[in-house]
């Protein structure tokens, strides 16, 4: 027997009874043209969609949602669509990650505050996922995740273009004045060809990724290119497998635990994904009860072979990944690094999901017998500079910066860095070392993908197209380049990057996961003593919410508020 039955269904608490209340909701549903057949004793499915004008990649989920709910209905489910904010990564601003933790608890509360008794999460585009997924977790209901699937390969004058990682080259090359602005324009409109998710490597397919290998999309789902026919195919068959999932019962806490999230840092190792990762995979078992500290990234780090020849680690693009076997062909390839018991959203282990499963280009989707690069796809860096940690990228890095010294060039903003990068009187080398600072998640606000500082123009114009960079903010998983990033503690809140000064001299030692200032520890205290902390700039609003809760990047930058898994009664209704 299953153990959900219509009358212990969450929604029938708003529908069944006969009562005020309840005539008051079957007479509105009337008013939408629903007659009680429709919902009476159904699944009601909350179909939470991050459509959006002002969302590029998800500008095909209006059609999507309807692919959903048609698998709902046939499903014996009553299917609702529910609008939630858009995380538009390219339109957004100051940044998409100081509304995360907006879109998780809208989700959280539509979830809990409607009679919704599972959820199709629709979303892609960098921060909509963890965001979604932290909202259903705490939420705890039956939930399944439908990506929006990459673009397609860009493409100019015959050459592949991959999101974010082309831009930033070419934009380089038109800094250096190797390429006129009609070729630039020529790029504008071919980088981008279709609806869907940057088709790099970036932190949308990572993320995507990840949401699979922990179980919460259909087998292969996240792989599929959003203008593909199977992807309409997979939203349907995600509405119909969620209505089997409220039978089963089968929520979230099911699915996650210890082992799930191993699966996840694994996937994301092996992926040569985002370093946006670290910070959502710590949020989301944050929001499960399961501590994760970058350590549980480095210990694996170690020994996760990188398998996906994916840019901007590897040469090929999201749609080459699709047809080379997609996420369940890299999984079987990394069986022996996988905890094949965990459960995951068709009730199945992963180990069941990827029996079947083929790669079709060895090249693209390597072997663990001939990876990409045998381990290190990220490395936690500390020293005096970053106590608490910093994360690099170190494939994605010119190797002769992965132990370097220089003197540090210093920005205390965005605004500084610009008016003096290109300054032909600025002091600087291709030794030197780029530091930007009061970027992290209180300092900018919101931790922007600042990191990747551009190259000084006239270093450009002598051919440096790589130098060291280190800042407390993120970087787009699109990007490349030796960027250490996420420096914890931040500036802002008085860590150590905030007594830098111009000049003195920065180590940083990858094999050795080192980074620190040659500045002796007296000399950095006198600095501190002298030091005064920056003000906030958000007198009211979300802002000064996200302020007084916001945590740093090792720990996940979630609110302080949301973490945990206590639980929160259910509505009253009266
Ligand atoms: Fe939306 Fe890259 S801008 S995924």
């Amino acid at each position: 027997m299953l153990p959900k039955s219509p009358n212990n269904l969450r929604s029938y608490r708003w529908y069944g009874p006969d009562d005020l209340r309840s005539f008051v909701h079957r007479s509105r549903a009337a008013s939408m043209g629903c007659v009680p057949g429709d919902y009476q004793g159904k699944p009601v499915i909350g179909v939470i969609n991050t459509w959006s004008d002002m969302n590029p990649c998800h500008s095909h989920l209006r059609e999507r949602a309807q692919d959903v709910k048609r698998g709902v209905w046939q499903a014996g489910g009553f299917p609702v669509e529910m609008p939630a904010m858009t995380l538009g990564e390219t339109f957004q601003k100051p940044t998409t990650m100081l509304y995360r933790n907006f879109l998780a608890m809208e989700t959280e509360e539509m979830l809990r505050s409607y009679p919704i008794d599972g959820c199709v999460l629709l979303g892609g585009c960098d921060k909509t996922t963890p965001a979604l997924l932290m909202g259903a977790i705490s939420m705890n209901i039956p939930t399944i995740y439908v990506s929006a699937g990459p673009m397609l390969r860009g493409n100019w004058r015959g050459q592949s273009l991959g999101s974010g990682a082309d831009v930033m080259k070419y934009w380089a090359e038109r800094r250096a004045g190797t390429i006129d602005v009609q070729a630039w324009k020529e790029i504008e409109d071919g980088i981008a060809r279709s609806a869907g998710t940057c088709m790099t490597m970036g932190t949308a397919s990572t993320m995507t990724s990840l949401a699979e290998s922990l179980g919460f999309a259909l087998p292969g789902a996240t792989s599929i290119p959003a203008a593909d026919a199977n992807h309409p195919k997979m939203a349907n068959l995600s509405g119909r497998r969620i209505v089997e999932m409220v039978w089963e019962d089968l929520i979230p806490s099911d699915i996650l635990d210890r082992a799930s999230f191993k699966n996840a840092i694994t996937t994301l190792l092996a992926l040569g994904g985002s370093t946006n990762a670290v910070i959502h995979l710590i949020a989301l078992a944050g929001r499960a009860g399961i501590k994760l500290t970058i350590d549980d990234f480095d210990s694996l780090s170690k020994t996760t072979p990188v398998l996906a020849n994916v840019r901007p680690t590897g040469k090929y693009l999201m749609e080459d990944f699709y047809y080379a076997g997609g996420l369940s062909a890299l999984l079987k390839m990394l069986s022996q690094h996988l905890e094949l018991t965990c459960k995951t959203v068709t009730g199945k282990t992963i180990g069941d999901n990827i029996s079947r499963a083929e790669v079709y280009n060895g090249d693209v989707i390597r072997s663990v017998e001939n990876p990409l690069y045998p381990s290190g796809g990220l490395v936690i860096l500390r020293g005096n500079l970053a106590p608490n940690g910093a994360v690099i990228k170190a494939p994605a890095a010119d190797p002769k910066f992965l132990k370097h010294s220089g003197p540090a060039i210093v920005f205390d903003s965005y605004d500084e860095m610009n008016s003096r990068i290109d300054d032909p009187n600025l002091e600087v080398d291709e030794n030197s070392v780029l530091v930007l600072r009061n970027a992290g998640p209180k300092g900018a606000p919101g931790m922007p993908e600042w990191g990747n500082l551009p190259i000084p123009q006239k270093l450009l114009k002598a051919g440096v197209r790589d130098m060291l960079r280190i800042s407390d903010a993120r970087m787009s998983g699109t990007n490349y380049g030796a960027c250490i990033l996420h420096v914890s503690p931040e500036s802002f809140v008085g860590g150590p990057l905030a007594f830098l000064r111009e000049g003195d001299i920065v180590e940083l030692d990858v094999p050795q996961q080192k980074l620190n200032m040659c500045v002796t520890a007296e000399e950095i205290a006198r600095r501190r003593e002298s030091w005064r902390a920056p003000q906030g700039i958000y007198p009211r609003g979300y802002g000064k919410l996200y302020m007084q809760h916001i945590k740093q990047a090792d720990e996940g930058c979630d609110f302080d508020f949301l973490e945990g898994t206590a639980s929160i009664p259910e509505p009253e209704i009266h």
